[in-house]
């Protein structure tokens, strides 16, 4: 496994991994990984020749008063984690190789579909995103990129922004992967202490509650919503910022909900933001 820190290293390892015709896949994270993330390393081995990982905290992507300095990190672990999943090259640039010129001038614009939802609560957060993803799209120029359903609207705004704009690459959603008890795996889980873990569980309990009434034939997003909500209601350490019928493609709320629904939502769990989603249709 290649370790690239610059942007010329990352170039050389380019090259020598690019054989004719080898195809290229790329998982962009933030690191401290989990099975989450490594179940997208094994969906890009499934389709690509080389598998590369980028690891790289954003801060275009956080607000001023959110968890940057806080977010979990630990380099020697993650790379010992891809090594063992067989990962070829790692990229793991420090802030000023990602933006030598400081926070970049120019950016992409996620248009009305980064104001729905997560957006709301978290102004210039996708244009952040998509910006970063965009550099690694353009310094890789992978085959295909994967992204987790885990953060559904990331993944919607991503696929919107490589069709809308023409980048060539093709864009995998990976399944969300979960903990025993039904918590979707994620860093900020790390922040979480033993009573606020166990309460994380039942925002998972209210969705499936949610889907239980739409396979039952319910259709009205209030009904659904007010399932979910009334599981979590009781697990006092958990407070639902939103919680939102939408259509899976252009996000906009609905009213009733179809075979293309999804039911996102975000939720506090003590200082914890956890976001989740399920499919309804
Ligand atoms: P990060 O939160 O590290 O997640 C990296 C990728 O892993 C994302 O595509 C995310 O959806 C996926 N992922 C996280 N938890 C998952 C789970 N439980 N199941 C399946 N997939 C999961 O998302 C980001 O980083 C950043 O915004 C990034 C895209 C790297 C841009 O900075």
């Amino acid at each position: 496994m290649i370790v690239a820190r610059t942007r010329s290293e990352l170039a050389g390892a380019q090259q020598a991994l690019r054989r004719d015709g080898a195809r290229f896949g790329l998982v962009p994270t933030m690191g401290y990984l989990h099975e989450g993330h490594l179940s997208l390393v094994d969906l890009v081995a499934a389709r690509t020749d080389v598998v590369a990982v980028s690891v790289f905290v954003n801060p275009l992507q956080f607000g001023p008063s959110e968890d940057l300095a806080t977010y979990p990190r630990d380099e020697a672990r993650d790379l010992a984690m891809l090594e063992a999943r067989g990962a070829h090259l790692v990229f793991l640039p420090p802030l000023e190789e990602m933006y030598p010129e400081g926070p970049p001038a120019v950016r992409v614009d996620p248009g009305p579909l980064g104001h729905r939802l997560c957006g709301r609560y978290r102004p210039g957060h996708f244009s952040g995103v998509l910006t970063v993803v965009a550099k690694l799209l353009g310094l890789f120029r992978p085959d295909v990129a994967v992204f987790g359903r885990k953060d559904f609207q990331q993944e919607a705004l991503i696929r919107r922004m490589v069709s809308d704009l023409d980048m060539g690459t093709e864009i995998v959603a990976a399944p969300i992967v979960r903990e025993d008890d039904g918590l979707a795996m994620s860093s900020r889980n790390s922040y979480l202490d033993v009573e606020e873990r166990v309460q994380a569980a039942v925002i998972h309990a209210g969705l499936q509650a949610a889907l239980a009434r739409f396979r039952e034939g319910v259709r009205e997003s209030e009904m659904l919503v007010g399932a979910f909500a009334e599981v979590v209601a009781a697990a006092p350490l958990l407070d639902v910022q939103y919680a939102e019928v939408v259509d899976r493609w252009s996000l906009e709320s609905v009213e009733v909900a179809d075979e293309r629904a999804v039911m996102a939502v975000a939720v506090f769990c003590g200082k914890t933001r956890l976001i989740d989603n399920v499919e309804l249709g």
